[in-house]
């Protein structure tokens, strides 16, 4: 990066991986990763030959990777198998058959326990009533659901018989369902009437009738029971769950799938336009969740793990569904709050299910922060061998406070970074075979190889930050944006297109032990609680309110949720905005995509900084709300009155 930043705050505690733990860990030194990662960089086709032999192929592959089409890599070429046998009907052949594969909680406190048999056979069952609602191989279907079971059965279903899922975070609302429906041409959805969330049923099945109004390419919607509220089937249309997939054949051998046959779209939040439609495919995918899940969080027969990610979003896609039970896994699964009914809720479901393997996000460490040490001091939480954060940098001190708190200074963490696109995790430590280090992700996974570089592809030392990349294909990488090749292209690979490298689209810098810390987003995409949004999305909802001429909106620093949303707004000429109508505004984006993208700050103005080519400074934007002194360069600034004017409207 032309604008690197030295580095003054040189974080020296580190923490070496107790001994017990390395004793029986699936990787055991340094040592051993060194010698993996050294292979798996030097012939990544020889190394993912040999761990692709330990999962269930119908039809062995020809090639280990085909690059001939670059950026459109393809990875085991010529093989068939299944994502849902690999995860299912492999276990069922052994003592696995009635290990529990989900423990489920509900929010008001009700349980369910499904083995691996009893998954496989539900999963066999929705399969069976997706093909009879005319679901076919290749068809793209919706799953808008609350944390129930019966969203993994769904997502193992539909893997089963190749239809490609794309599932939508429950949070989101009409409009968020609407673009993504629409982009994927989904041909049916599966819903559920309602979840439970902070002690009340929050409704989905009519969000969704809400949106099928505007997504004619819908034909069926499959409706969950849960929460019991009245609501509307449209006959033909909808079907209740319980009425379609009960009775249905548990019999439902999974379709032989080619290596590159989609498996699911992932919507996720770039700097510009629309959602992007991440694409994922089989195998690669499968080696990449089951394999990170097996070396970093260091799986073993008897563990029961627990991600606390809703699986709307792709932590919980590769590390509460796939990459787990691809492993024959328990896996621990909660419907609600953390704070439902109390705030030590999380600490009982980890001393209810004796659970081994915690996996969250640093906003929720910083809310336990502030909800103080007694709720976790309540509760034996001497089970837990191994944590794990995800989804935003980790501040040293919510690290420390994890690690003494939560860990009693007995666990390693993980600090894992990776992204929609990368599938499985890229930059880790692996917890028996390396230290830690408060606040640094750590060393590149076996295949990954990552690089910190200027904006002109010129390595960086040490003390300096830059753009991180990705410098050679890996098995889980998105494959393309669904139905846009070229943004595709543009994204991730124009950047660094000579080099043919992948643009993270985040700022790094790597330490003297060539351990990675991540910096941040360098595009404009917020991290709001871990979640990704992109501040276009929230514009385009602003926009189409009519208190709104135009919209810009940045991400500031929040000590809780990591980032917060300030919207700088222009209002139409002759009309004076209220602070009454900043609720209005703030309640408009959050109807229209949801709850999480509600600006925190809405600040009106006459007009917004723009260069003279007309682009918004978000730059200068962005200092504004984080209340900063505005620095770097405005001489392009086409009104320097409109800074001083925003200043003004600045408010705590
Ligand atoms: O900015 C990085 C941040 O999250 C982005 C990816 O977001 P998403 O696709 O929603 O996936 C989140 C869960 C995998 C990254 O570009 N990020 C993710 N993990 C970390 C992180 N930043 C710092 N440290 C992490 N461990």
């Amino acid at each position: 990066m032309s604008e690197s930043i030295e580095h003054v705050l040189e974080e020296t505690r580190h923490f070496d991986p107790p001994a017990a733990f390395a004793a029986r860990a699936n990787l055991k030194s340094r040592a051993d990763y060194d010698r993996m990662y050294r292979e798996s960089i030097e012939n990544p086709e020889g190394f993912w030959g040999k761990v692709a032999e330990e999962f269930h192929w119908f039809k062995k592959w020809q090639r280990v990777l085909n690059a001939d089409a670059a950026p459109f890599y393809k990875w085991f070429e010529g093989g068939t198998t299944n994502l849902s046998y690999n995860c299912l009907d492999r276990h069922l052949d052994g003592p696995r058959k009635n290990k529990a594969a989900i423990l489920w909680e509900g929010e008001p406190g009700d349980q369910r326990t499904l083995t691996y048999q009893q998954l496989h056979r539900e999963v066999c069952k929705a399969a069976n009533a997706l093909k009879a609602l005319g679901v076919h191989k290749g068809d793209r279907v919706a799953i808008y659901m609350p944390m129930v079971p019966e969203l993994p059965i769904a997502m193992l279903a539909c893997a089963r018989i190749g239809a490609v899922h794309s599932v939508i975070f429950g949070g989101f609302s009409v409009n968020a369902i609407v673009d993504r429906v629409h982009d994927a041409a989904c041909k049916l959805i599966i819903t559920a009437d309602s979840g439970y969330r902070r002690g009340a049923v929050l409704p989905l099945k009519p969000v969704v009738d809400e949106a099928l109004k505007q997504c004619p390419t819908v034909e069926k919607v499959l409706v969950v029971k849960r929460g019991g509220n009245a609501v509307t089937m449209q006959a033909g249309r909808d079907h209740w769950w319980h009425e379609t997939v009960a009775p249905a054949s548990a019999v439902c051998p999974a379709e032989e799938l080619d290596a590159e046959h989609p498996l699911y779209i992932l919507y996720t939040s770039g700097s510009t336009g629309k959602p992007k439609g991440i694409l994922h495919t089989t195998a690669g995918y499968m080696i990449g969740a089951a394999v990170t899940a097996k070396y970093v969080f260091d799986l073993q027969e008897d563990d029961v793990y627990w991600c606390t990610a809703d699986i709307g979003w792709v932590t919980g896609h590769t590390y509460s569904v796939y990459g787990i039970f691809a492993n024959g896994t328990t896996s621990v699964m909660y419907e609600g709050t953390p704070n439902t009914p109390h705030e030590g809720r999380f600490w009982e479901i980890i001393e209810k299910y004796r659970v081994n393997i915690f996996y969250t996000a640093p906003t929720a460490i910083r809310t336990f922060i502030r909800w103080g040490d007694e709720w976790p001091n309540k509760y034996d939480l001497s089970s837990l061998r191994l944590l794990g954060s995800v989804g935003e940098p980790i501040n040293p001190e919510a690290w420390m406070w994890y690690h003494e708190v939560i860990g009693k200074g007995r666990c390693p963490i993980v600090d894992t970074w990776w992204q929609t696109e990368t599938g499985s995790i890229s930059i880790t430590t692996i917890p028996g075979a390396m230290p830690t280090k408060p606040g640094s992700a750590g060393l590149p996974f076996f295949g990954v190889k990552v690089a910190v570089v200027t904006e002109e592809g010129e390595a960086v030392d040490a003390k300096h930050s830059g753009t991180l990349v990705i410098q050679a294909p890996w098995p889980s990488m998105l494959r393309t944006l669904f139905g846009a090749d070229d943004r595709y292209k543009e994204v991730y690979w124009s950047k660094f297109a000579k080099q043919g490298w992948y643009l993270a689209g985040d700022g790094a810098f790597c330490d003297a032990n060539g351990y990675y810390m991540i910096i941040g987003r360098l595009d404009d995409v917020i991290k709001v609680s871990g979640h990704r949004l992109g501040t276009m999305e929230i514009e385009s909802a602003l926009v189409s309110h009519d208190l709104v001429a135009e919209a810009a909106v940045v991400g500031y620093p929040h000590d809780i949720k990591g980032q917060a949303i300030c919207a700088f707004v222009s209002v139409p000429r002759g009309i004076t905005p209220t602070e009454k109508d900043k609720d209005t505004l703030r309640n408009h984006v959050a109807t229209q995509l949801g709850p999480i993208a509600r600006p925190d700050q809405i600040r009106f103005t006459d007009s917004l900084p723009k260069t003279r080519s007309g682009k918004i400074m978000r730059r200068l934007l962005r200092d504004i709300a984080a209340g900063k002194e505005t620095k770097g360069d405005t001489t392009t600034l086409e009104d320097f009155t409109v800074l001083a004017k925003l200043r003004e409207h600045a408010e705590g």
